[in-house]
């Protein structure tokens, strides 16, 4: 069984976010979700989705029907999680969208809730980290810390759209970013037109 952590922080770009927890459930891959409580006004605000309290409720609806996966979500105050433990392994995490405040966390080693700790575990277990950080425009702090994780391994792969396969609404234009978000993390998909199908 393959497992993922999925991080969600408070940027905008949630329906990215919740398109690739889908994609990885739609795999049947275990999938281990973390939200971050400033996430949750976003969510809601962007693709009217309503979280919290119940899990048990909020499984239903971020699964949206989609697959076997299995999907196991915590709180970020949730510190005694498996995922806070570099023993726990996962093939890779992404962190969809991230915000500048988790960038930042995450470039300073700075594991104040469970999502940046999980990202911080990630990273010194040389685990694949994928990060979609979403600003514009972005100061040179921000790209300063995006170089750092770079420079150490991690993809910083943000929300920039692609115009050659010609998108003709939003869905399209977050079914290219998940499917790059899966690209990156080297999970196949069909998620998006490539350049140079045939068919394309
Ligand atoms: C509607 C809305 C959109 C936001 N969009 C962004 C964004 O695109 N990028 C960003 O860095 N912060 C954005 N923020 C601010 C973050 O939510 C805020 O910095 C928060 O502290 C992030 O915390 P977290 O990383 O723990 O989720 C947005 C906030 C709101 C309410």
């Amino acid at each position: 069984m393959e497992r993922y952590i999925l991080g969600i922080s408070g940027a905008s770009g949630q329906a990215i976010g919740l398109k690739l927890l889908r994609e990885l459930l739609e795999r049947d891959f275990d999938v281990h979700l973390v939200i971050s409580r400033h996430s949750l006004p976003v969510i809601a605000k962007e693709t009217g989705v309503q979280l919290g309290p119940d899990k048990a409720h909020d499984e239903k609806t971020l699964r949206g029907g989609s697959g076997k996966g299995r999907l196991f979500q915590y709180w970020e105050e949730e510190m005694e999680a498996p995922i806070a433990s570099g023993s726990f392994k996962a093939k890779a995490m992404f962190i969809t969208p991230c915000s500048m405040k988790t960038l930042s966390a995450v470039a300073a080693g700075y594991a104040s809730n469970l999502l940046e700790r999980a990202a911080d575990v990630t990273i010194k277990e040389g685990r694949k980290l994928v990060l979609c950080p979403r600003e514009m425009p972005f100061s040179a702090i921000h790209l300063e810390n995006m170089l750092k994780l770079a420079r150490i391994g991690v993809t910083i792969a943000p929300p920039v759209a692609a115009f050659y396969h010609r998108p003709k609404n939003l869905e399209e234009m977050v079914d290219f970013f998940a499917g790059k978000l899966l690209d990156s993390a080297g999970i196949e998909n069909e998620t998006f037109k490539r350049w140079g199908n045939r068919d394309g």
